[in-house]
């Protein structure tokens, strides 16, 4: 019997669900912002997954190594499990996990959730074939909508993942409501498991965010075609650079595109003209880099014990297994 590919959750295409009013109103701040949610249509997945292959972009390339190094570990301690990823993409990284759980005991379960239904169909069939033991199911929608929908009794036991620094592009109040719905999703005992990007000099931050062949320039100019389709837009993508700085009070990169003439903008199906004067910005994102010690208080108030982390060499990322113990 084939297994089944993909859930598309009830109104998991989060952009129709708030009619863009999130758009409204970060173009009508006195700073002009973007939600980065509008970054992932599968053409800003695909150069997203370009940008993990840069030279400049040391994240997943440290966090590989890490899971190259440690999965046995780690999915020892966890055991077999139902593994439920959040923003998966094309679950490259976790395939290292994926081979690991192959080789304990027990019945495992993969399943993979993303908002980009393309990247997430392909990659589910591709590991249904690689995998042929596992019962591997995309989940097609945000994190609030996979983790409220998760069953509420995982057997034999639930490990959450949510690998890459995704963790990083949350505010710190986005962050603190997303671990209360993660701990939600876990009975005592089940894990989590979470990849954050660590502090560290801005002169190796900046260029993994500003890359010599231009690939974040392009998935950040994205941002404007996406809206541009979606609703009716015309923003022309001439007129917008990129640029990423390092923000040292907030530690956290942040994300813009400067506008480079006076222009007003029409956005058709939200009934929206905006004005942008010559250098007006727009941020479109931020990246926070973490304190190990930090993070590890905030995951505690939540009931998510430490069991163990794992770093490379250079303590440029961080890897952290969570116990729940509520
Ligand atoms: C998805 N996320 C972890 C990336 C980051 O590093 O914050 C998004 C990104 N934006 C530009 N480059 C990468």
């Amino acid at each position: 019997m084939p297994q089944q590919l993909l859930t598309i959750l009830n109104n998991s295409d989060q952009v129709v669900k708030n009619h863009g009013q999130d758009v409204v109103r970060g173009l009508t701040n006195t700073l002009k912002s973007l939600p980065p949610k509008y970054f992932y249509d599968d053409r800003g997945s695909e150069l997203f997954e370009q940008i993990c292959e840069l030279p400049e972009y040391y994240l997943t390339r440290t966090e590989t190594s890490i899971l190259k190094q440690y999965a046995d570990e780690i999915t020892q301690i966890t055991g077999s499990c139902e593994l439920v990823e959040l923003g998966s993409g094309s679950s490259s990284k976790t395939q290292l996990l994926l081979d690991a759980y192959q080789k304990i005991d027990g019945s495992f379960k993969y399943l993979p959730t993303d908002v980009s239904g393309g990247i997430l169909e392909t990659s589910v069939l591709q590991l249904q074939e690689k995998y042929p033991g596992f019962s591997i199911e995309g989940i097609i929608g945000t994190y609030e909508e996979t983790l409220v929908q998760l069953e509420s009794t995982p057997a034999p036991s639930r490990t959450i993942c949510f690998l890459g620094s995704s963790a990083g592009n949350f505010t710190p109040s986005e962050f603190d409501c997303f671990l209360n719905q993660v701990a939600k999703a876990l009975v005592p005992r089940n894990y989590f498991l979470l990849g954050i990007d660590l502090q560290k000099p801005k002169e190796i931050l900046e260029p993994a965010y500003n890359d010599s062949k231009g690939v974040t320039a392009a998935f950040n100019l994205n941002i404007l075609s996406h809206l541009n389709w979606r609703f009716k837009g015309n923003f022309d993508l001439n007129l917008f650079t990129h640029q990423a700085i390092y923000n040292q009070a907030r530690t956290q990169i942040e994300m813009y595109l400067y506008c480079q003439g006076n222009v007003t903008v029409s956005l058709d199906t939200l009934d929206l003209k905006v004005s942008f004067d010559a250098g007006e910005s727009i941020q479109t994102g931020i990246s926070r880099k973490f304190d190990l010690a930090v993070i590890q208080t905030k995951l505690e108030e939540k009931g998510l014990r430490t069991k163990k982390i794992w770093t490379d060499s250079q303590q440029w990322f961080g890897l952290i297994l969570c116990q729940a113990d509520f």
